[in-house]
């Protein structure tokens, strides 16, 4: 298969010749002065223990009311107690460093097709004139397990196969148990979103590394979006922030929680939820002197799911906002990088 011929940021970097005019972004002539890398305040969201939320107890109850109005407002929490253990999560990002920092050719070995998502290098450049992010990111599908790509799949550094199936087998449980509570909080039946979300649901990670940028005030790591899943379970790099989101038209940056992993909700959820849970708009910016890691897993519907608000949260008061959708990543894509919002397709 061809692979897309387009450096890759680290090797952007490695040569040396500047920044190219494809990463600037030109001031939008709106009167937004605002460098990209201006100082932000701290979002405030709540840490959330997961196996309290799924408790009956009157401190899960206080739980899940902490969930309702985080997903309500923000579409963000930290999620702790999440079952997995620091070990392993350093482990994770051991090995996300180790990959990115092995010579250019053994990465290659992975590279993304043209065409397709998956595998080693820049997004896909769908337009002449697509303002490019200051990333490079492996990405991968990892469940169902009949779904995968081996050749995608690093074998350098040792360990990363292994490593990824695990996280992946450990991710199901908190996925499982973050449905099962969003469905609590929202005064549904536990399988509400669940049995919606099906059986055959995808499962994509994908790691990303935001090299040192010459020009943080310009350019930018991830533009603006809000994701495509029905949520997103992000390891945020545990000292270097980036990471920021959208409210009231403002941007506010995630605080950094070790220990935790940052759960979004995505647009699938947004429309389950008859908006009631916000897909909320992030981006990633840039630094001048520190390289950025970040694993981010997208949990998709299965592409023969339809994906609705569900019965319950449709009444007089609430009328449906959201029509039914399908394989709705594919339609994602486009709208992402052209800046526009795809929900908005979804829009009754
Ligand atoms: C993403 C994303 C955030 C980050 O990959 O969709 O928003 O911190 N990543 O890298
Ligand atoms: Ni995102």
């Amino acid at each position: 298969m061809e692979k897309p011929k387009f450096k890759t940021v680290q090797e952007v970097v490695a040569t040396g010749e500047g920044l190219p005019e494809r990463y600037l972004h030109a001031p939008t002539g709106d009167g937004e002065v605002q460098p990209l890398n201006a100082a932000v305040p701290e979002m405030d969201i709540p840490a959330i223990d997961l196996n309290l939320l799924l408790s009956s107890s009157e401190d899960g109850r206080e739980e899940l009311s902490k969930l309702h109005s985080a997903l309500s407002t923000w579409g963000v929490v930290q999620v702790m107690n999440h079952g997995i253990t620091e070990a392993f999560l350093d482990k994770i990002y051991k090995l996300t460093k180790e990959f990115f920092a092995l010579p250019t050719e053994e990465k290659q070995k992975c590279a993304r097709e043209i065409g397709s998502i998956q595998g080693y290098g820049n997004d896909m450049i769908l337009w002449d004139d697509q303002v490019l992010d200051w990333i490079d990111r492996l990405y991968i599908t990892t469940y169902p397990e009949d779904q995968r790509q081996l050749k995608f799949w690093p074998q350098v550094p040792l360990g990363f196969r292994e490593t990824l199936h695990e996280y992946t087998m450990k991710q199901r449980i908190v996925i499982d148990k973050f449905f099962k509570a969003m469905a609590r909080s929202l005064e549904l039946e536990e399988n509400s979103f669940l049995d919606m979300y099906g059986e055959s649901a995808i499962m994509d990670t994908r790691f990303n590394m935001y090299p040192p940028c010459p020009k943080p005030d310009k350019v930018i790591g991830v533009k603006p979006h809000a994701d495509g899943s029905a949520f997103t379970l992000l390891l945020p790099d545990k000292d270097v922030e980036g990471l920021q989101f959208l409210k009231d038209g403002k941007w506010y940056k995630a605080p950094i929680v070790p220990d935790t992993i940052l759960i979004n909700v995505g647009d699938q959820m947004e429309i389950m939820s008859n908006g009631i849970y916000k897909s909320p708009v992030h981006r990633v910016v840039t630094n001048r002197e520190k390289e950025r890691i970040s694993v981010a897993t997208f949990c998709i519907p299965g592409a023969d799911k339809e994906i609705q608000p569900v019965d319950e949260l449709v009444s007089e008061a609430r009328p449906r906002l959201y029509k039914t959708v399908k394989k709705y990543v594919e339609l994602y894509f486009k709208y992402y990088q052209q800046g526009r919002r795809p929900i908005e397709a979804a829009l009754i």
